[in-house]
């Protein structure tokens, strides 16, 4: 069981996680916050399940983790508008990997648009989703998901997941990982806030084949040709070099990297 006593004791963030809504069961912490009601700000909230039943991932996947074992949490931040929201989510995604790296000795890489995978598997997944009112931006929920304890994954999973004890043959304090986690997503959220032109540098280089040629896919259509992967702009969107030796631009719905 998650031990929020434990957790909180270790948690040295200013303003991240302190407003925290803790559930055994849940379906979809990313769905609880969405529907929360805003009595105060909910800058900051974080709702983490210890059993998530009905976890969403992306392309309207399901994320499947066994209770107990792992973290499924959502963040909820509230920006002035819903720009830059892919560097946001990718900001997030590259604190995690600098956590996980730095707890089993090793390094950790994000996969476009917002996986973080060491050695080549998949051990965290984001989720982000923007609630509006009218056409005014009333929050962000960055959902994540990260293997921590799991030992097995079943089916294809089994072949694509890993989880840090795999990785390190330790088991972890799920309530540490989520601490460290924390203070990272608050530093590189304010170099997010700032549009620290170093925070989109940072992620570039753990991009996983930034600086390659690399196949395309743009809307589930596999382009002609190689593009060398030019890493993401300021907004988030991924650049390419095309063969002409002309800079595309793609935003986050439309495109796949595959490396070639
Ligand atoms: C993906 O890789 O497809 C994204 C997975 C995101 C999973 C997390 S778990 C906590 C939060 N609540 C959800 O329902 N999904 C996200």
């Amino acid at each position: 069981m998650f031990d929020t006593q434990h957790f909180e004791d270790r948690l040295v963030t200013s303003w991240l996680g302190h407003n925290f809504f803790y559930f055994e069961e849940l379906g979809s912490t990313n769905s609880y916050a969405k529907k929360m009601d805003r009595v105060d700000t909910l800058h900051g909230a974080l709702i983490l399940a210890d059993s998530q039943l009905l976890g969403r991932g992306q392309y309207e996947r399901n994320w499947e983790a066994t209770p107990g074992q792992n973290l499924t949490f959502s963040l909820v931040f509230e920006p002035q508008n819903a720009d830059r929201l892919t560097i946001l989510t990718l900001a997030c995604a590259k604190a995690i990997a600098d956590v996980c790296a730095e707890q089993i000795e090793g390094s950790a890489e994000l996969k476009w648009p917002n996986d973080v995978l060491i050695d080549g598997k998949k051990l965290a997944g984001l989720l982000t989703e923007a609630v509006f009112n009218g056409s005014v931006l009333e929050r962000v929920i960055v959902g994540i998901g990260i293997n921590v304890n799991q030992l097995e994954f079943s089916g294809e999973l089994s072949e694509k997941a890993t989880s840090l004890y795999l990785l390190s043959g330790k088991k972890y304090s799920r309530e540490r990982v989520l601490a460290h986690i924390l203070t990272k997503i608050e530093f590189y959220y304010r170099l997010w806030l700032k549009q620290d032109i170093e925070l989109v540098k940072t992620i570039n280089k753990s991009l996983i084949g930034f600086g390659s040629w690399t196949r395309l896919n743009v809307n589930g259509l596999d382009k002609e040709g190689k593009f060398k992967f030019l890493g993401v702009n300021e907004k988030g969107s991924l650049i390419v070099l095309n063969k002409e030796l002309e800079v595309d631009t793609f935003s986050y719905e439309q495109v796949r990297i595959n490396l070639a």
